[in-house]
């Protein structure tokens, strides 16, 4: 009588145990696909700021300018890296291995937000900074490279094109998908 007691309540513990963990389970699932929908959602959410692309870039002067930071950007090694053609200062990164898709993409670390809110006040350095200042300073410190010349081509090629990026971004507003 008492060893089939025993037996009965072991039965019993081991049917709660499985109920627990298929309750458990049943909630994680829940919470993953949760999480899931919300990440697809990040992502394809349109009201998110995305920037222009290569096509979309005017074909005249100022454009050739524009292109020309564009591709410094995405192909900043070609550039500035150890056997760069414009200036080996940098370690060989590109700006777009941190700043996604040359700086156009949603939650990116893109560059929507530049065009109107620079100048802006840094805590960092504790004075107001201009694009040319920011930029410099990821290549100092990002790059782990050198100041370029703020008045130099491949400055103001940079800076046409994170302004041309922004250019409809309503001035000290921060669009939905910029930052980090
Ligand atoms: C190793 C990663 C890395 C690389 C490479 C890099 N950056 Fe950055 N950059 C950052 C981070 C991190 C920030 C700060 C983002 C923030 O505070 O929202 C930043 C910020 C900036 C900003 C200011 C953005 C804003 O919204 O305030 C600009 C402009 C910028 N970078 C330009 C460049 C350019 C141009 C290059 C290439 C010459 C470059 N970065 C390369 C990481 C990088």
């Amino acid at each position: 009588m008492k060893s089939s007691n025993y037996f009965n309540w072991g039965k019993k513990f081991l049917l709660f145990a499985f109920a627990v963990l298929i309750i458990i389970n049943f909630f994680k699932q829940i919470s993953t696909s949760n999480k899931q929908h919300q990440l697809a959602f990040k992502y394809t959410d349109t009201s998110c700021w995305v920037g222009a692309g290569i096509y979309e870039i005017p074909d005249n002067i100022h454009g050739d300018s524009i292109r020309y930071g564009r591709d410094l950007i995405a192909h900043t090694a070609k550039y500035f890296g150890p056997k760069g053609s414009v200036k080996p200062i940098t370690n060989g990164m590109n700006c777009q291995n941190c700043h996604l898709d040359a700086g156009t993409k949603p939650w990116g670390n893109n560059y929507g937000a530049v065009a109107a809110n620079y100048p802006l006040f840094r805590d960092r350095s504790g004075s107001i900074e201009s694009i040319e200042k920011r930029i410099n300073d990821c290549l100092e410190r990002s790059l782990n490279g050198s100041p370029i010349d703020e008045a130099g081509l491949e400055m103001k090629a940079m800076v046409a094109y994170i302004k041309w990026l922004g250019k409809d971004v309503p001035i000290n507003t921060k669009p939905k998908g910029t930052g980090i």
